[in-house]
């Protein structure tokens, strides 16, 4: 592939780039930038203060199947209506606010989904037409009250399915969009906050997907759309906030009424911090990526439908040790993992997290039942199989490259993952790969976005799988250049999921309106630094 190819990406990723001899300090920033000032924080998510409200029904409910078989099967079926309060849950598990930690004048504030840093750079839309209890409309999901802001009033699907160029999802319920805030993420990870936002929003997706399923609400992940045409439907400016993703939400035809409605423009935004930061090589390589038109969207997804290594769609049973509940209670008992204790995980506990990872993703980024992903794992501790370094493949941990012990493997593990401890201490980590160069040939510059949200989706799925049957799990970063040459690959690596028993109780997370309070959470992150400096 011609180096021209994407090139414009490629700079991105080499720039942002973790090497082990080399400090990584702020790649991308602008002169003199200064990470994580205090002063300039930004806000924890976006609001519309202006805009009219709807309070979303704080009983969401449940769904009916067991979370281990959601996880393992996927959907079973795909004719549930889509009203308030499963819009409400949707967006509960997807991005609420379950946990809360106040310090003093503080309070940090915690989601349902996993976010690098805890810095949720990812925002959710909604267009809706027809669903019970909820206006037509274009709103933004507003975590703090729990409550739609309606930013377009009439139904606006039609108007979304032409950006997406998805004629299906202009008579589906609705339409959720994601949304990237590179600033939010920047403020700490300077320009490499533009990865965390696609692996953000794969976290999150994971989890909207797996209440979807169990609903048995029709989902589908959509890459493919016109940049300028989603992100002025939205009313964002494609540079401090542009779409990310959509997913299309329930049947065609299922809705009522699908007129089309100009309404008022989109309301303005609060301020982001005091001084939001642009990174142009964030903003350069977003816009790289962006689609013109419908034809070119159309010509992308072509390119796509041949795309990916096949994965299996189906996975075994889930083990024995599996917990019982629903996903929603499984996704409220979710936190990333911060102490792992060294102990052997039965084999068939890791084989089935493996599975629920590597299992294809309902999208028109790949060939239908693919995955862009190759999964490379570290095993320390798996009970039956010895320490070292493998792929995970066909179902199955191959190509063995053993370690010359437990001690070893767990060191070389901690030492890719940023000399992170979690990445050593875990049962085993999995290193979730793409073959950039493919991808940019066929996709490119935009086939990026694509690798980094499957990675983000596989790392989700891996650390929900884990909690499902009783193990812990974490998302990692790691020093780019290690990984490959570790792992004899030539794929590229995109993100670290450790798994492994934790060594405490985890506290689970609360109901809409309702979040827990983390008590003992300092104790915790006292263990945690401690570890760092053994
Ligand atoms: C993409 C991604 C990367 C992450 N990287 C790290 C990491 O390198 N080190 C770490 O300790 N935690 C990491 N985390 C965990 C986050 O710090 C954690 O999700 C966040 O603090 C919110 O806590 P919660 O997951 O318990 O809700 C990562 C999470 C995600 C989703």
């Amino acid at each position: 592939v011609s180096p021209e190819t994407a090139a414009v990406t490629r700079r991105f990723h080499e720039t942002t780039n973790q090497y082990v001899d080399r400090e990584f300090g702020s790649s991308g920033a602008p002169e003199g930038f200064v990470p994580m000032d205090p002063e300039n924080r930004p806000t924890p998510f976006n609001r519309y203060p202006d805009a009219p409200r709807i309070r979303l029904p704080k009983d969401v409910g449940e769904s009916a199947r067991a979370g281990v078989d959601v996880l393992g099967e996927g959907p079973s079926g795909d004719d549930a209506a889509l009203d308030a309060a499963l819009l409400g849950r949707l967006l509960f598990y997807g991005a609420g606010v379950s946990r809360v930690r106040t310090a003093g004048e503080r309070q940090m504030v915690f989601r349902a989904a996993p976010a690098a840093g805890n810095l949720h750079p990812v925002e959710l839309y909604v267009a809706t037409g027809g669903v019970s209890g909820i206006d037509d409309g274009l709103h933004h999901f507003e975590p703090g009250e729990f409550a739609l802001e309606v930013l377009r009033q009439g139904d606006r699907r039609r108007a979304v399915a032409a950006a997406l160029a998805d004629d299906r999802s202009g008579e589906a319920a609705a339409t959720l969009i994601l949304t990237g805030v590179p600033w939010r993420t920047g403020w700490k990870y300077t320009a490499r906050g533009l990865r965390h936002v696609y692996w953000d929003a794969g976290s999150l997706l994971a989890q909207v997907l797996a209440v979807a399923d169990a609903a048995g609400l029709r989902s589908e992940v959509r890459l493919g759309f016109a940049d300028a045409a989603l992100n002025a439907e939205l009313g964002i400016d494609g540079v401090s906030e542009f779409a990310v993703a959509a997913v299309v939400l329930g049947q065609a035809g299922s809705a009522a009424d699908s007129r089309s409605d100009e309404g008022p423009a989109g309301a303005a935004r609060e301020a982001l911090s005091k001084a939001p930061v642009e990174f142009p090589l964030v903003t350069e390589t977003q816009t790289a990526g962006n689609l013109p038109d419908a034809d070119a969207v159309n010509g992308w997804r072509r390119s796509a439908e041949s795309l990916g290594r096949p994965t299996s769609e189906r996975i075994d049973a889930p083990p024995p040790q599996r917990r019982g509940g629903t996903i929603e209670e499984l996704i409220r008992r979710r936190g990333s993992t911060r102490l792992f204790r060294q102990e052997a995980t039965p084999a068939e506990m890791a084989r089935w997290c493996l599975g629920v990872a590597a299992r294809p993703v309902p999208g028109d980024f790949c060939a239908a039942g693919a995955t862009l992903l190759s999964h490379h794992i570290s095993v320390h501790a798996v009970d039956g199989v010895e320490p070292g370094k493998y792929e995970w493949a066909g179902g199955d941990l191959r190509g063995a490259r053993p370690a010359a012990g437990e001690k070893d493997a767990r060191a070389e593990s901690q030492h890719l993952c940023l000399n992170q401890p979690l990445g050593g201490d875990s049962a085993f980590t999995a290193y979730h790969c793409a073959d950039l160069e493919s991808l940019y040939e066929a996709l490119g510059d935009r086939g990026y976005r694509a690798a980094q949200l499957e990675a983000g989706l596989a790392a989700g799925r891996l650390q929900l799988a884990a909690f499902a049957v009783g193990l812990g799990g974490t998302g990692l970063t790691f020093f780019d250049d290690a990984v490959p040459v570790a792992f004899g690959t030539g794929d590229h690596c995109m993100l670290v999921t450790a798994v492994g028993p934790a060594d405490y109780r985890n506290t689970p997370g609360g109901l809409p309106g309702a979040p827990v309070e983390l008590a003992g959470m300092e104790g915790l992150m006292e263990r945690f630094s401690r570890r760092f400096q053994e």
